[in-house]
C-alpha cells in the first residue's frame, strides 16, 4: 500500500454502510492502519463498539437505530471538521438518516460495502443470522428489518468479489484521485 500519504487537505468522514458481516469493520481497520502509518490522525466509530458506550442501552428499533446513527454522525462531523480522518462502520440501514448525517458534513464519502444477503448469511461470522432466522433475535437487518441500499454512494466495494485489501486500495485510489489525500 501507498506509504507516501502526508497530510489530508482537510478532514473527512468515510461513512461505511452495509449489512452485518459485509466487511465494513475489516476494511475500516485496514484503512486505519494505512493512515496511521502515514502519520495521519484517524478515528474509527464502529457500531458494535459505539453501542458499548456512546449508544449504550439503545436497541434495534428504527427509533434507536436512528438515534445511534445521529450520534455517530454528530461525533464524526466534530472530528472530521477538526482535521481527523473519521471512519464509521455501522449498518446505518436508513437512507434518509444517512443523508441527514451527510448534511452535517462538508466532506462526506459514503461507501457501500455491498454483499448479497445469501453470502453474509452463509458466512455468519457472529452466528447472528442463524439466531435471526430462528426468531431468537428479532428485527435483524436483512432478515426481519429493512436495509435500504444507497442510491448514489461515492463508492461501492463488492465484498463478495474483492479481498478486503483490494477494497481498501480501491478506496485509497479514489481518495487520491479526488484530492482527499495526497498522492
Ligand atoms: S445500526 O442499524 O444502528 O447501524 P450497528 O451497526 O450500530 O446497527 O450495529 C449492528 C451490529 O449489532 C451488528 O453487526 C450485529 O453484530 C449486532 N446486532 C444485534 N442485533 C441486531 C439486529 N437486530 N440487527 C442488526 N444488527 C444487530
Amino acid at each position: 500500500m501507498d506509504k507516501e500519504i502526508k497530510t489530508p487537505k482537510v478532514g473527512f468522514t468515510l461513512w461505511f454502510t452495509g449489512l452485518s458481516g459485509a466487511g465494513k469493520s475489516t476494511i475500516a481497520n485496514i484503512l486505519e492502519k494505512n493512515f496511521r502509518e502515514s502519520g495521519l490522525k484517524i478515528e474509527i466509530l464502529d457500531g458494535d463498539i459505539v453501542r458499548t458506550h456512546l449508544s449504550k442501552g439503545l436497541g434495534f428499533s428504527k427509533e434507536d437505530r436512528d438515534t445511534n446513527i445521529r450520534r455517530i454522525g454528530y461525533v464524526a462531523s466534530l472530528l472530521s471538521r477538526n482535521g481527523v480522518i473519521t471512519i464509521t462502520a455501522a449498518i446505518s440501514p436508513y437512507r434518509v438518516i444517512r443523508d441527514e448525517v451527510r448534511n452535517m458534513h462538508d466532506n462526506f464519502v459514503e461507501i457501500y460495502a455491498k454483499c448479497p444477503l445469501e453470502i453474509v448469511e452463509k458466512r455468519d461470522v457472529k452466528g447472528l443470522y442463524k439466531k435471526a432466522r430462528s426468531g431468537e433475535i428479532p428485527q435483524f437487518t436483512g432478515i426481519s428489518d429493512p436495509y435500504e441500499e444507497p442510491l448514489n454512494p461515492e463508492l461501492t466495494v463488492e465484498t463478495d468479489k474483492e479481498k478486503p485489501e483490494d477494497s481498501a486500495n480501491k478506496i485509497l485510489t479514489w481518495l487520491k484521485e479526488n484530492k482527499y489525500i495526497n498522492a
